[in-house]
């Protein structure tokens, strides 16, 4: 049976780049999105891919989408857990709800999206998630305590989920993306960004295709023995 895959944050960056990887490989992708419809439909109709609305940090709203996904395409086999926000700003005129908000999806988006999922996989035996965090998580940025904090977790929340899936079929992966071309990035201040590529080894921003071709193997058939791993694709800004 082809399997499904649903992707948060799919239509657009990084995750329209990953919603096209897993179509290539013959996956029936759905591809989730926040409330930006227009990209959402100029999306689905370039692609062929279906889009579905929902706010990943709303726990009711994640089991909810996953049943309709499930319902139009079938039992949801793997979940790419890309949706993600930034709210910067030093701690002094951080916010609680910038703190919060950054939490709540992109920390809580993972958590919702595999009590939807998980118990599904393990009963038939398969599954594959694939967590996307940040350069940011491993090695902390200015200005980001709560994107780096929210990060940082997607990092262990992977590898306590693996060793759960383990037995079950279920590999659970993450991966820390370096700084790339996307809206995220484009909301970054020239100057700053400048002084962020200068301390990239390889010179340039990556590409959200770089990022979609390691999220496709971690998806794929053969990398079963592949779980709770991170893989670094950063251009070298950041090793250990
Ligand atoms: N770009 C980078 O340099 C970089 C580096 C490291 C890590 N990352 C991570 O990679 C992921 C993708 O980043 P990106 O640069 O591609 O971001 P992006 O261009 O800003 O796109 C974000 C996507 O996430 C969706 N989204 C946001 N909040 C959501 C929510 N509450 N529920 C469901 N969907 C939501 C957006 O939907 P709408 O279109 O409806 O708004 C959009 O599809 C993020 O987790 C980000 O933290 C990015």
């Amino acid at each position: 049976m082809t399997k499904v895959a649903i992707v948060t944050g799919g239509t657009r960056g990084i995750g329209e780049a990953i919603s096209l990887a897993l179509k290539k490989m013959g996956y029936v992708v759905a591809a989730n999105y926040a409330g930006n419809d227009e990209k959402a439909r100029a999306f689905s109709e370039r692609t062929g891919i279906d889009s579905f609305r929902w706010d990943v940090g709303d726990h009711q709203a994640c089991l909810d989408g996953c049943a309709a996904v499930a319902d139009r395409l079938g039992s949801v086999d793997i979940v790419v857990n890309n949706a993600g926000i930034t709210r910067d700003g030093v701690l002094a005129k951080m916010s609680f709800d910038d703190w919060n908000e950054v939490m709540r999806i992109n920390l809580g988006g993972c958590f919702n999206m595999a009590k939807a999922t998980f118990d599904g996989m393990r009963q038939r035996g398969w599954g594959r998630f694939v967590n996307i965090g940040s350069v940011n998580g491993q090695a902390g940025q200015y200005g980001q305590v709560n994107y780096a904090a929210a990060k940082s977790g997607i990092h262990g929340f992977t590898k306590a989920l693996a060793q759960e899936g383990a037995k079950y079929g279920i590999t659970v992966n993450a991966i820390a993306p370096g700084y790339v071309d996307t809206d995220m990035v484009a909301a970054v201040p020239a100057q700053v960004l400048e002084k962020i590529v200068a301390k990239i080894p390889v010179g340039r921003l990556g590409h959200a295709g770089e990022i979609a071709r390691g999220v496709a193997f971690l998806c794929s058939e053969e990398a079963g023995f592949v779980t709770g791993s991170t893989m670094s694709i950063n251009g070298g800004q950041h090793m250990y």
